[in-house]
Parts: C-alpha cells; structure tokens; sequence
C-alpha cells in the first residue's frame, strides 16, 4: 500500500522549494489509534516524552510564553493520551518512528516513497520522526526547526500559518540563537505578520512540507495526533554550521555578521568552523535550563497542577 497520495507534477516541482500539501493515508496503518499511541507510549523510553502544559482560560498568566514542562510520573499511555484529549497540553513522543520497528517500517516507507515522488533527499541523514498528542487548546508558538521538517497530520483538525523565510519574519539572530540552542526555537512574532502566511486547515491525512526554516505556527480545533518527520541534508547541514559560526562572533565577539550578504568562500569557512564549534560545544554555556513547572495530575483542571519549579531529571 503506497502511504503517500495524489503527488502531481506541480508538487514534485515545488518539494522543499515552496510550501505545499499532499495526502497520505497514515492512519491505515493503524498505529496512530488511540490504543495503538497508548500502548506504544507504555514501550517508549520517558526521557523522549516531553508534556508541555498550555493552560487555557488565562490560568497560570505568569507563565505566559514560557516552555512549561510536564512531570508526568509514572503515567500509563492510556492516562497520558486521555489526558491529551481532555486535558491541556501537548505532548511530544520524540523518535516515535526510528525506535519502534513497526514504526521505523513507516518512517523507512515514507522517506523511499518522498525519495522516489520527488527525485531527491538522496543524501538526508539523522532521518527521525516523533508523535504529537495535542489538546483541543493547544497550540505551538511561532518557531522555526533547524532541521527539515515535514507536518504529517493524522488525526483531528489544526490550522496551520507559514510565513515567508525573509529577515522581516526570521532574522539570522533569532536562527542563530536556535542553532546554538539558548532559546526553545520560538521567534518574535506579531499578529500583524499573518497577513502574508500561508493558511492551512488540517482535518486528518494531509503533509505539509515548506522550506527549511520557514516559520510555522499552529492552532488546533480539536484533539489532534500528527507525526513530524525531520531530516537534515547537506544544504541544510551547511546552513546550520555558518549559523553557529555566526551566532558565537556575534554573542562572544560582538560581530554582527550577516548569512544573506556573505560570498561562498565566507560560507564555506564559516559552515566548517561552525561544524567543529558544535562538536567542541562552545554554544552550550547559551542552552536553558529545563525546569519542571507542572506534574500531571487527573484530578486537577487541564490535568495540570503547578509544583515549587524544579531542573528536569528524566
Ligand atoms: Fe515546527
């Protein structure tokens, strides 16, 4: 059974070029049930589960725009994916589909069948995929990935916005400051930018994919459970390096470079000083602490109860 639909000409034309959406049939495979999500969660390791709360109602006001994370104990699958349906919160089953073999079958799957639809990605590598189990409240803040990644929505309707890849909506700052890890990959954002994004309502079997670094939000309508894919390719690998290159002069050595106006013998240094620079780890005296905020709790409104903050130990 092919998992990816309806791919025209027009979209093997703009892969990876432009924003575009195409149909699959995710779901057919069965693993994306609710039982299916439970049990798989019940197998998974938890340091790859991350619960973010997203209070709703204007609770919890002083934590707005902060990454509020979930202790979520010793929780089964069935409490956690319950407590995504009627819940507050988010919840990211990193490396969902390069850990499970059922899973990684899918991922594999998918990847052959981009490959072969789209006549690239031939040199993609770190290829991982993780789950998402999102509340009728959630929503994911205006960001960019530093890999690429493609928006696999299974289940649910969201609505998604992404905006041109310009300085006025990602500046080389905010890109850097993601590739060195100091903040959690959100962006300044202003209502007033919606007015030139791309709008998608996702109700269940649709991928979006848009150019590496776009910037993306989303709101969901309902309970939601999509899978995203991220990858990293050679172009998008240079990027990055030059990016962290970047970033240390401009933070360490008060250098304001730009990527957009550099030559490509300046891009190319930059990108291999950049490569060793993230291997060494000089960008880690930037990453944030993960703090815990929240543990997850049946009984209490959006099944999350504040806790005395505390560093992530799991
Ligand atoms: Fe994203």
């Amino acid at each position: 059974m092919e998992l990816i639909n309806n791919w025209t000409d027009e979209n093997r034309a703009n892969y990876g070029k432009k924003v575009m959406a195409v149909q699959h049939s995710l779901e057919a495979t069965g693993l994306f049930s609710d039982d299916a999500l439970a049990t798989m969660l019940d197998r998974h390791p938890r340091h790859l589960v991350d619960v973010l709360a997203l209070p709703a109602d204007g609770r919890f006001q002083e934590y707005q725009d902060q990454h509020l994370t979930v202790d979520f104990g010793d929780a089964s699958g069935k409490t956690l994916v319950d407590a995504a349906q009627s819940g507050d919160i988010w919840i990211n089953v990193r490396e969902v589909m390069n850990t499970h073999p059922e899973y990684i079958e899918v991922l594999d799957q998918l990847h052959d069948e981009l490959e072969d639809k789209a006549g690239k990605n031939k040199g993609r590598r770190n290829c991982r995929g993780g789950v998402l189990l999102s509340s009728p409240t959630a929503r994911t803040p205006y960001h960019s990935d530093p890999t690429i990644t493609h928006l696999w929505h299974i289940r649910g309707h969201k609505r998604v916005w992404v905006y041109p890849l310009t300085q006025e909506f990602l500046s080389d700052e905010a890109f850097e400051a993601i590739v060195i890890g100091e903040m959690n990959e959100d962006v300044p954002y202003s209502p007033s930018l919606d007015e030139s994004a791309g709008v998608y309502d996702l109700y269940g079997g649709e991928m979006v994919s848009w150019p590496h670094r776009s910037p993306h939000r989303v709101e969901n309508q309902t309970y939601c459970v999509s899978m995203v894919m991220e990858f990293s390719t050679p172009q998008s690998a240079f990027i990055n390096g030059g990016m962290m290159t970047n970033g240390l002069l401009r933070r360490k050595f008060g250098m304001n470079p730009s990527w957009e106006n550099a030559g490509q013998f300046e891009r190319v240094l930059k990108s291999a000083a950049g490569r060793v620079l993230g291997k060494l780890g000089l960008h880690r005296s930037y990453k944030r602490k993960d703090m815990v905020l929240f543990k997850l709790d049946e009984n209490a409104p959006g099944f999350i109860q504040a806790v005395t903050p505390y560093e992530r130990a799991f």
